[in-house]
């Protein structure tokens, strides 16, 4: 994992996001969730793309939901704030952990969102505590689909979900590093949906059908183009960011990858 911990290990990062909007015009004591996304929401597609996965789920407010591997917790809030109700989130970088909960404090959502370190292989959570399991760009830095499915069907109560949107692998040939999760293919642990539908099944889920969201991710790079957000992933990522996404959007364009999601159900 130090592999992965060095890839997005980041420094005075609340400090730096909260400049960077100030430095954009935005008042910090009327910020609102949305202010954020063009960074929060560290996944293609950002926020719509988190809707859609929502859509998809049938939560109220009396639901908990967990995110693993919320990065600094844009989904979570986006949960939150949709459906009212409560989201714990885990994450393996620490810094994105504290920064997740500073960022609920500055937007008010700090009574719904709690925020830890932790591994998605080994969660400290008890059996059956979340009505859904949601996890987005995340897998691609595991490399044991089959126990990391085990976990979060673990977690999951009867009845309830465990809700995937990674990046998935459908070409035959390798991309060009670095990319958004990985500095180098030692990191990157790249499956096809076919090989999560094998794992959430070994786990005891039923996989729904595997969704291509691609049309969303294009409107998405098309509006973001014509209406830059004050922050961006290059204030998550580093100066290393435009090469890692341009690396990612070849492979895109070349069908090497495919930003896929799929939905898996705990029998009750
Ligand atoms: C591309 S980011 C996505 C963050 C977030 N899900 C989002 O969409 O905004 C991938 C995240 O997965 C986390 N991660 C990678 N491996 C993990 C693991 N084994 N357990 C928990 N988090 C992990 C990383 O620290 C990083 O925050």
């Amino acid at each position: 994992m130090g592999d992965v911990n060095e890839h997005y290990r980041q420094t005075a990062l609340t400090e730096r996001i909260l400049q960077e909007l100030v430095r954009g015009g935005r008042d910090l004591g009327s910020l609102q969730p949305g202010d954020l996304a063009g960074v929060d929401e560290f996944h293609l597609g950002g926020r719509a793309a988190t809707d859609a996965l929502l859509s998809s789920l049938d939560l109220g407010p009396g639901s908990r939901v967990l995110d693993v591997g919320c990065g600094i917790g844009g989904a979570a809030r986006t949960i939150a704030s949709s459906v009212g109700c409560s989201v714990s989130g885990v994450d393996l970088t620490e810094e994105f952990v504290e920064t997740a909960n500073d960022l609920s404090v500055t937007v008010g959502l700090d009574d719904y969102t709690t925020f830890s370190t932790g591994n998605a292989l080994s969660l400290s959570f008890a059996e059956s505590e979340f009505d859904a399991v949601v996890m987005l760009h995340v897998g691609m830095n595991i490399a044991d689909k089959e126990a990391l499915f085990a976990e979060l069907a673990r977690v999951t109560k009867p009845g309830g979900y465990v809700a995937v949107y990674d990046i998935m692998l459908v070409g035959n040939r390798e991309l060009s590093y670095p990319v958004p999760w990985s500095s180098d293919a030692s990191t990157s642990h790249l499956a096809t949906p076919a090989d999560y539908r094998a794992a959430m099944l070994a786990a005891g889920l039923e996989p729904g059908e595997s969704v291509d969201r691609l049309e969303l991710v294009r409107s998405t790079l098309r509006a973001t183009a014509e209406n830059p957000p004050v922050v961006n992933l290059s204030h998550l990522m580093g100066v290393d960011w435009p090469t890692m996404f341009g690396n990612l959007r070849a492979a895109l364009d070349a069908s090497l990858v495919a930003p896929t999601q799929i939905i898996g159900a705990r029998p009750r």
